[in-house]
């Protein structure tokens, strides 16, 4: 292939692209956002961190599931007990964790900045995540991330100013069958409306313990009209083969 036609081709595809992707939803998170480390004054090297005696037996548990010359496999697992400890994956919980496990510096760094599930600045106590992937389009998650903006007068990336709540706009969560979906921290809400997202944001702020799961009232993604496969009971227990996950 000519290096002409090469990029016309690239150029092509390019424009396709931005033909059928609407800039509007694309969230503008700049490049050296995800890469770079800046210190500032609650995330800077000279800050400490070491896990509490709890996370720390936890961590020695999940370090002995990997062989020995192999621990730096714990990396992923122990920058998540990190982050739940402190909040975010603050540059002195990567430094943590690579004395840890024996690593490089930059070989936690890479890990950190490559998986957008490390946040690397500081969190609201509520994580919302929009999903905005096609599924969710179609269900209208356009609604979703404009109610959730309305009600806390937020944008994607922005912590409100109670540090109550952290906004962003994610692709794909894996619960589309249940679309428009959310996750708060490690709880999924999905067959939302507007009204529905912006009652659980309120109840939340009010300290009220919100359920997770689909909104509509089914049964995690049976179908709307009711489950169709799977009726028999257990013939031992008489209960139900299939079972709720809430
Ligand atoms: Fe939203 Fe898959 S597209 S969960």
């Amino acid at each position: 292939m000519s290096s002409l036609f090469a990029r016309r081709l690239v150029y092509s595809v390019r424009s396709d692209i931005a033909s059928v992707v609407r800039p509007s939803l694309i969230s503008r998170r700049a490049s050296h956002a995800l890469s770079v480390h800046r210190d500032t004054p609650e995330n800077n090297p000279s800050i400490p961190f070491e896990f509490t005696a709890e996370n720390l037996e936890r961590a020695k548990a999940i370090i002995a599931k990997y062989p020995s010359q192999y621990k730096k496999g714990a990396c992923m697992p122990l920058l998540d007990l990190g982050q739940r400890q402190l909040g975010f994956t603050s540059i002195s919980v990567m430094n943590y964790v690579a004395k840890l496990l024996d690593m490089p510096p930059m070989r936690v760094y890479e890990v950190a900045t490559f998986y957008t599930m490390y946040n690397r600045t500081p969190m609201g106590k509520y994580h919302l995540q929009v999903c905005t992937t096609t599924p969710c389009q179609l269900c209208n998650s356009d609604a979703i991330i404009t109610a959730v903006q309305d009600h806390l007068n937020l944008k994607p990336g922005q912590t409100t100013p109670d540090k109550l709540f952290t906004l962003s706009e994610v692709e794909c969560l894996g619960a589309c069958v249940n679309a428009p979906m959310i996750a708060i921290n490690d709880d999924f809400y999905e067959d939302l409306t507007a009204d529905g997202v912006v009652k659980i944001l309120k109840d939340i702020q009010a300290g009220k313990t919100v359920k997770p799961g689909p909104e509509s009232g089914r049964d995690t993604c049976e179908p709307h009209s009711g489950q169709k496969t799977l009726l028999s009971k257990e013939p031992w227990s008489g209960k139900d083969v299939t079972r709720s996950d809430l």
